[in-house]
């Protein structure tokens, strides 16, 4: 068998090997507190299913890579009341399948395998999508390590590599840290790109999922030379529907256009009628911060008590912990596992040593487990 050898480079893939543990353990019939994977358990709101049954014709043909305008129409009228930014729904936005599929193809966009000018920086720890996408594409992937704060900044890059750079990743609120960047940061790292000429990707999929204040957008510094990537999978519950959306600079949306007409990633337009109502909506994503706010608060406080350091974790769904002395994150989740706590090792996130440290907790199990999983986790030492 003679496999593409980036693929065969690659590690296997985080949420498998986590899925893996979880069914090794459910199968010895032991219970499981699941905080692995970020797939919320919390049902999609009635009224968002609802859309999807009237929506499928007897007849559903292709749907088109641009989607129907009400999709288009309804993301930017939130982005208008989110953030106060105009966004043109004919030019500027487009539906992707899931926010994973636009991160994953973005490098199609500017790399060039055979060019030396092909970094991919990106955020370490971060979502190895990020990582993934620029190897398969031929780019030369490069980590951004990030540590303290979690906070990134690019302008500490060294010139020589910004100069070999096309595309910049960030992704705020971070995960697995819950770091957020300030409209400061963003605006430095939009002046940077542009002195640059180097494509600006925002992965902002965690927009609406925050505990204390809202984060902002790239899109309130400018559009330029920007694009940015939204879901719907945590802000409403629909992981399973593959919605998200990609919004920024016209001319770069045209392009990226182009390019989705190749390889069939347009999403159904009975998903799109759904995404259209879950936009156009924000009292539904509110009630959804209030339930993951309780959860943080709980576990917040628990872990605290315990001894253990929170880190960063002021948007997103994720706890970012510190292990405690003795330990490395891999080993301590590890021990919670033996206990039936199932949590990601910061190792999982990063390409280089810096989620070692760390374990990452998403807010995944609802409140009466996560208190059920703080009595077991007290035992744990
Ligand atoms: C930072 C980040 N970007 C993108 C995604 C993909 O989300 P989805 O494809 O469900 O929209 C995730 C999923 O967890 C994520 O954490």
């Amino acid at each position: 068998m003679r496999l593409n050898p980036r693929l065969a480079a690659l590690p296997t893939y985080p949420t498998v090997i986590l899925d893996q543990k979880r069914d090794a353990l459910l199968a010895a019939g032991r219970p499981v507190y699941d905080f692995g994977t970020g797939d919320p358990t919390e049902p999609t709101p009635a009224f968002i299913r609802a859309r999807v049954g009237p929506a499928i014709p007897d007849n559903c043909r292709y749907p088109t890579v641009l989607g129907g305008k009400d999709v288009r129409e309804a993301f930017a009228g939130w982005a208008a009341r989110r953030f106060g930014v105009v966004l043109d729904p004919a030019t500027q936005v487009l539906p992707s399948s899931g926010s994973k599929e636009a991160v994953f193809h973005l490098p199609l966009l500017v790399i060039d395998p055979d060019a030396s000018d092909r970094a991919v920086v990106f955020p370490d720890p971060g979502y190895s999508v990020y990582y993934r996408g620029a190897v398969l594409a031929g780019g030369e992937p490069v980590p951004q390590r990030l540590d303290g704060d979690f906070r990134q900044r690019p302008w500490d890059l060294p010139t020589e590599l910004l100069r070999r750079t096309r595309l910049l990743w960030i992704n705020s609120p971070h995960n697995p840290s819950g770091a957020v960047l300030s409209r400061d940061d963003l605006r430095r790292t939009w002046e940077l790109c542009r002195e640059h000429d180097i494509l600006l990707a925002s992965d902002e999929c965690y927009a609406d999922t925050w505990f204390d204040e809202p984060p902002p957008s790239i899109l309130e510094v400018a559009s330029e030379g920007v694009i940015a990537i939204f879901s719907l999978s945590k802000r409403s519950g629909m992981t399973g529907y593959r919605t998200g959306m990609i919004a920024g600079d016209a001319r770069w949306m045209k392009k990226l256009r182009e390019l989705r007409t190749n390889p069939g990633l347009a999403p159904q337009d009975f998903v799109n009628a759904a995404a259209a109502t879950a936009w156009a909506d924000d009292d539904h994503a509110e009630e959804r911060r209030g339930l993951f706010r309780a959860k943080r608060d709980l576990l917040a406080g628990f872990l605290t008590g315990h001894g253990l350091q929170i880190v960063a974790s002021e948007a997103s769904f994720y706890l970012w912990v510190r292990a405690p002395s003795g330990y490395n994150g891999q080993r301590y989740a590890e021990r919670l596992l033996d206990a039936g706590i199932m949590t990601n090792p910061g190792s999982a996130f990063a390409v280089t040593d810096a989620g070692d440290p760390y374990i990452r907790l998403a807010l995944v199990p609802d409140l009466d487990t996560c208190r059920a999983a703080c009595q077991v986790w007290s035992g744990v030492r």
